[in-house]
C-alpha cells in the first residue's frame, strides 16, 4: 500500500465566492507606544506591522463571520440558504460550545446544514479547504462555507509587548461547491504537525494541558518569539517545499504565494528559502497584524478586491502557528 498521504489529490471542490470583514476599531503602532514600551520604528522593523483592527467589548469571533457572509453576499450574488456544512477555522470561537459554525448556521438561517469549528490556530484556514475538499469529494455534502476568524485581542496581554504588538481580528470566507463536471480547485495538500513543540505557542487556559512548561495560566497567549522564528523559517520553508515537490510543481509555476501572516521578516526568509519572489507574496500583515486563521483568506481577498489576482492562476496557501502545526494547499484560483 503506498502511504505517501501528501501526494498530489483529486479534487471536484469549486470556490465560488469570497468575503472578508475586519472590525473598525483601528490599533495603530503609535497606539501601542503609550501601552507599552515599544515604538513604531521597532515594531516596523522585526515585524512589518503597522496598524492593526480591534473588535468592540460587544464583538466577537461570530460577528466577524456573520459580517465577512454578508460581504460575500452581496460581491457574488450567491445564497447561502442551501448551504449544508459550515467549517470555522478559529482559536478564539466567542465559547467551547456552541461552535461559531452552529451560531453562522442560526444566524443565516440555514435550514439543511451540519457545522463544526476547528482549532489548527493559524494552519486553521488551510486545513478547513482540505477538510472540504474532503467532503466534497466524498459527496457527503456539495456546498460547504468555509471561514477563518479570530479576534485574537480578547486573549493578548497588552501589558506584554512582545506579544501585544503582533496580533489583530478579522474574518474571511470562501463558499466552496461540488462541481458538476467533476473538476476541482485543489492541486494538492501538505500536513505536518511538531507537538513536541507546543509549548512554544499556546493560550494558557488548562495549566495540565502543556505540562511542565505551562506557568501562565490566565488566557492569554503566551510564546516563545525567538524559537517560534526559528522553527518558522527552517521547518514551515521546508513544508513548503514539500508541498511543492509532492505537487509536481516547482515555486516558478506558482503564481502566488500566500504564507500565514505571521510576520514580515519571516515571509521574507521564507521566500528566500523556498524561491518565491516578494512581489509573487499576498500578505495581510502590515495592515491587520497577525490574524491567526483569518490572515490568508484576508490576503487573498484583498488582491482579488484589487484586481491583481485572476482565474485560471495557481495559488498556494500556507498556514503555519501553534500546535506547532502547518497546513498548505495548491489551488488554482478560479474566481
Ligand atoms: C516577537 C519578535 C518580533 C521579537 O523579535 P526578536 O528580534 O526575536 O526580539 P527578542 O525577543 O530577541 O528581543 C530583543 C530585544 O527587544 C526587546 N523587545 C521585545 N519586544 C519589544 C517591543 N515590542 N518593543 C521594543 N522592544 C522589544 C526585548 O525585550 C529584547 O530586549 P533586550 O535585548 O534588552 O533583552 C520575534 O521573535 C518574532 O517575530 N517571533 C515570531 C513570533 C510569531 O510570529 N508568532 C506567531 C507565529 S504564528
Amino acid at each position: 500500500m503506498n502511504t505517501t498521504q501528501n501526494a498530489a489529490i483529486h479534487s471536484n471542490a469549486v470556490i465560488t465566492a469570497i468575503g472578508s470583514y475586519v472590525p473598525e476599531r483601528i490599533l495603530t503602532n503609535a497606539d501601542l507606544e503609550k501601552l507599552v514600551e515599544t515604538s513604531d520604528e521597532w515594531i516596523m522593523q522585526r515585524t512589518g506591522i503597522k496598524e492593526r483592527h480591534i473588535a468592540a467589548d460587544n464583538q466577537f469571533t461570530s460577528d466577524l463571520c456573520f459580517a465577512a457572509i454578508r460581504n460575500m453576499m452581496e460581491r457574488y450574488d450567491v445564497s447561502v440558504t442551501d448551504v449544508d456544512y459550515i467549517i470555522v477555522a478559529t482559536s478564539t470561537p466567542d465559547a467551547v460550545f456552541p461552535s461559531v459554525a452552529s451560531q453562522v448556521q442560526s444566524h443565516f438561517g440555514i435550514t439543511s446544514a451540519g457545522a463544526a469549528d476547528i482549532q489548527a490556530a493559524c494552519a486553521g484556514f488551510a486545513a478547513a479547504i482540505q477538510l472540504a475538499n474532503g467532503l466534497l469529494l466524498s459527496r457527503a455534502h456539495r456546498k460547504i462555507l468555509v471561514i477563518g476568524a479570530e479576534t485574537l485581542s480578547k486573549i493578548t496581554d497588552y501589558t506584554d509587548r512582545t506579544t501585544c504588538i503582533l496580533f489583530g481580528d478579522g474574518a474571511g470566507a470562501f463558499l466552496i461547491e461540488a462541481s458538476e463536471d467533476g473538476h476541482g480547485d485543489v492541486a494538492a495538500v501538505y500536513n505536518k504537525t511538531d507537538g513536541t513543540r507546543g509549548h512554544l505557542l499556546y493560550r494558557s487556559s488548562l495549566a495540565s494541558a502543556i505540562g511542565e512548561h505551562d506557568i501562565h495560566t490566565n488566557g492569554y497567549i503566551v510564546q516563545n518569539g525567538r524559537e517560534v522564528y526559528r522553527w518558522a523559517v527552517s521547518h514551515v520553508a521546508e513544508g513548503v517545499q514539500q508541498l511543492l515537490e509532492r505537487s509536481g510543481h516547482s515555486a516558478a509555476d506558482i503564481d502566488w504565494f500566500i504564507p500565514h501572516s505571521a510576520n514580515m521578516r519571516i515571509i521574507e526568509s521564507l521566500c528566500e528559502r523556498t524561491g518565491f519572489l516578494l512581489s509573487q507574496t499576498l500578505s495581510s500583515i502590515n495592515l491587520y497584524g497577525n490574524t491567526s486563521a483569518a490572515s490568508i483568506p484576508l490576503a487573498i481577498d484583498e488582491a482579488v478586491k484589487a484586481g491583481t489576482v485572476k482565474p485560471g492562476q495557481l495559488m498556494l496557501l500556507y498556514g503555519f502557528g501553534g500546535g506547532l502545526t502547518q497546513a498548505g494547499v495548491i489551488l488554482r484560483w478560479s474566481l
